[in-house]
């Protein structure tokens, strides 16, 4: 019996993992084991042997179950202890740095003219981006074979076969959105209309998708001072420049009569363009009194009002404000 302690007593103490362990087991107390073997010799002793042997067979039995449960609860526990080693995590470590976003520089400058246009009591007004060819052009005195429509690089909706009705285009200008405000809100008026405008022309210096900011104010005796003062005032604003100088210079648009073309004053030095000094140019927007015929085509009488219209590229002053 002492030679079966010993021997499973150290073999126990050596198993590598539990599938030794249990080829032990069965080795020791299964079934056919040596010590159940030995248990079952019991029955050929005389009582007296029994009386000695059996409960030191028992006590056997006992130390070597619970030689195995002990150790099955030592591997399960370096089992335990490894996985926490391998899989360690420090959690104090500090995370991963995200650059930080920040607002597009185009809904910047759209928000910044909003403002600076709603103190002056401009109100935003909105049109679809699929605009009807009538609203793009006819309605802004560009008929069918005008050649302003072939500048204009538009992209067009694509037709049923069949389908003669003239097709919807991307508006190529925020223009049409002044004959919309019209038909809804009639005159007097006073609007800004921002948004997304289409053409099919891109290349280095060119986007099919840029933004345009239109304005439109109508009134019994609106005129091109009121223009001039409104365009000076917003700019000195958007720059932060005080009587920054503007330059009107005369224009055609089929939409507008008479038309001017507003540049802002400037100066290149190094590579640098700086805006407000100097005795440079640069073009940011086209305007005028509007068109009679348009006017009609919104439905104000342009017998009783008139307005000014301008129309200016907010890719084109975010470029000029934030370099
Ligand atoms: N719609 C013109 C363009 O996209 C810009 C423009 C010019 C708008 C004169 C106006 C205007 O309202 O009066 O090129």
């Amino acid at each position: 019996m002492d030679d079966l302690r010993e021997k499973y007593i150290e073999l126990i103490g050596a198993a590598a993992d539990e599938a030794a362990l249990e080829d032990l087991r069965v080795q020791a107390v299964g079934k056919k084991g040596e010590i159940s073997l030995q248990m079952r010799s019991l029955g050929k002793m005389s009582p007296e042997e029994r009386q000695i042997m059996g409960p030191k067979l028992n006590a056997l039995k006992d130390e070597i179950n619970s030689a195995l449960a002990a150790k099955k609860a030592a591997l399960a526990d370096a089992a335990l202890n490894e996985r926490l080693q391998s899989e360690w995590l420090d959690v104090t470590l500090p995370g991963r740095t995200r650059r930080q976003g920040s607002i597009h520089p185009v809904s910047q400058v759209w928000e910044e003219c909003t403002a600076i246009f709603a103190d002056m009591g401009f109100s935003v007004a909105e049109g679809p981006q699929i605009e009807k060819d009538w609203y793009n052009f006819d309605a802004l005195n560009i008929p069918g074979h005008h050649p302003a429509r072939a500048e204009m690089d538009t992209f067009y909706m694509h037709r049923a076969e069949g389908d003669e009705r003239p097709p919807h285009v991307l508006r190529t200008h925020t223009s049409p959105v002044q004959i919309r405000s019209m038909e809804a809100q009639g005159a007097p008026l006073r609007i800004i209309c921002p948004g997304r405008v289409y053409r099919a022309d891109y290349d280095q210096t060119h986007t099919p998708m840029f933004h345009q900011i239109e304005g439109l104010a109508i009134d019994r005796d609106i005129s091109m001072a009121n223009l001039k003062w409104v365009l000076e005032e917003f700019f000195s604003a958007f720059f932060e420049i005080d009587g920054i100088k503007t330059r009107f210079r005369a224009s055609h648009f089929p939409f507008t009569e008479p038309s001017a073309e507003v540049d802002i004053q400037c100066s290149w030095e190094d590579g640098q363009l700086k805006i407000g000094q100097g005795d440079g140019w640069l073009e940011v927007l086209g305007s005028g009194m509007v068109h009679p015929h348009v006017l009609r085509s919104g439905g104000v009488d342009p017998d009783e009002w008139q307005g000014f219209a301008f129309g200016m590229g907010i890719d084109r002053i975010a470029m000029l404000k934030y370099g």
